[in-house]
């Protein structure tokens, strides 16, 4: 499988950087042609001899040759390489790459990359602990990007904890993972909703929630990692379009309703991730509402279940909705399965610490007319894998 593959390596500056030569060993007596790209501080780790002698290529670390000009081409990189993998992935360089930031070549080829790519964090476990690391690693994997996970045990610093690099012999594995990674759902239309709506009162106030839309957007990720192609209808979120997905921005509930009435036909899944504002004010003063002595009323009225119009319309699709309950959470999820015509709902409380708004871990229990599964506190980006499983294996009946 990796015969004739191309494959950067990417190392960066830690002392598992001595790992990578084995990695790249390994990845050439497969028949592979192994690119490395090294950063600055990696040289102080491993020299390029080494590595460049290992991939039997010059290595490469700069943007361009300051002897003789020459460019080396990102762009050109980013296009030739099968597979990514940064080996060992730094603190600091998960959070360039996090952000976006491209003072390297090797984050500048990470950026233009359209390959999969994947990163083997390697840190001492205080690092790796941190939340803006654990936050960094978070968001690159809602983007697509595989996590090897590190290993605990001993590490250079004589702590002992979650920090080594994976085993060159496990990367090799997860290289073969990423570039089998099994596009079940080619062919696919999934439309997704996330995010929360916003009602407008006035020209500067509105009624919203607090939905940030990580775990809408986390199955958007997801189901275009297997291959689907995917819209993702949002409201109101900080957050980046997860790679492969095409993003409708709307605002209102009813500005929802009509971006998935006109998705609904084409698709073969929706899920309904979005907190849509069940009531919107009656009427919208045009000009800002002025403060009186009085107290004041806003007359509300419903907006439309968009999750029940398109359960409506469902005709062997398959179509999932979100229930968020604060009490009697079964039996108010089962009976939104009926009334929306859903294949399954996905149950998150309330009362569940860690689940639910604005965190990076839920916890949810998948509720169909079969029956019910629970699964523990888990990351986001775990329970997209578990929704997107669940609808494959529903689409396989269909
Ligand atoms: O009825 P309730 O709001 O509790 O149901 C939640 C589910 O219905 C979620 O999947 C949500 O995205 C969807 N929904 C919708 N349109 C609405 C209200 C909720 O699609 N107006």
């Amino acid at each position: 499988m990796l015969k004739g593959k191309h494959i950067i390596i990417g190392i960066t500056g830690g002392i598992a950087a001595y790992k990578a030569a084995v990695l790249v060993r390994l990845l050439v007596r497969e028949g592979a042609e192994v690119q490395v790209l090294m950063t600055r501080a990696a040289k102080e780790f491993i020299t390029p001899l080494t590595m460049a002698t290992l991939s039997k290529r010059p290595i490469l670390v700069e943007n361009f040759n300051p002897e003789n000009g020459a460019w080396n081409s990102h762009i050109d990189l980013g296009c030739w390489a099968d597979a990514m993998v940064i080996a060992p992935a730094t603190a600091n360089t998960l959070a360039k790459m996090a952000c976006g930031i491209g003072d390297s070549l090797l984050l500048t080829t990470y950026l233009s990359a359209r390959c999969p790519i994947a990163v083997a964090p390697a840190m001492d476990l205080d690092m790796m602990a941190h939340q803006a690391t654990q936050q960094n690693l978070d968001t690159l994997k809602q983007r697509g990007v595989m996590i090897i996970e590190a290993e605990s045990g001993e590490l250079a610093s004589g702590l002992s904890g979650k920090g080594r690099m994976a085993e060159p012999e496990v990367i090799v594995e997860s290289i073969r993972q990423l570039l089998g990674r099994k596009q079940t759902l080619a062919g696919r239309r999934a439309m997704v909703t996330a995010g929360a709506t916003m009602e407008a009162i006035d020209p500067v106030r509105y009624i919203t929630n607090h939905s940030t839309g990580k775990m809408g957007y986390a199955i958007a990720a997801e189901l275009a990692a297997r291959g689907a192609e995917v819209r993702l209808v949002s409201g109101r979120t900080q957050l980046p379009c997860p790679k492969g997905v095409e993003r409708v921005d709307v605002v209102s509930a009813e500005d929802m309703f009509r971006a998935c009435c006109a998705e609904w036909d084409g698709a073969d899944i929706g899920v309904m991730c979005a907190a849509v504002a069940d009531y919107t004010p009656e009427q919208v003063s045009p000009t800002k509402i002025k403060k009186s002595d009085d107290d004041m009323c806003i007359r509300l009225r419903r907006t439309p279940d968009i999750a029940a119009e398109l359960g409506r319309r469902k005709e062997g699709r398959v179509l999932v909705g979100f229930a968020l309950e604060t009490d009697n959470e079964q039996v108010n999820a089962q009976q939104k399965l009926e009334r929306k015509n859903l294949d399954f709902v996905v149950l998150n409380s309330l009362r569940d610490k860690g689940a639910c708004f604005g965190g990076d871990t839920n916890k949810v229990c998948l509720i169909d007319r079969q029956g019910e599964q629970s699964f523990p506190l888990e990351s986001k980006a775990r329970v997209a894998e578990r929704i997107v499983d669940k609808i494959e294996e529903i689409l396989k009946t269909k």
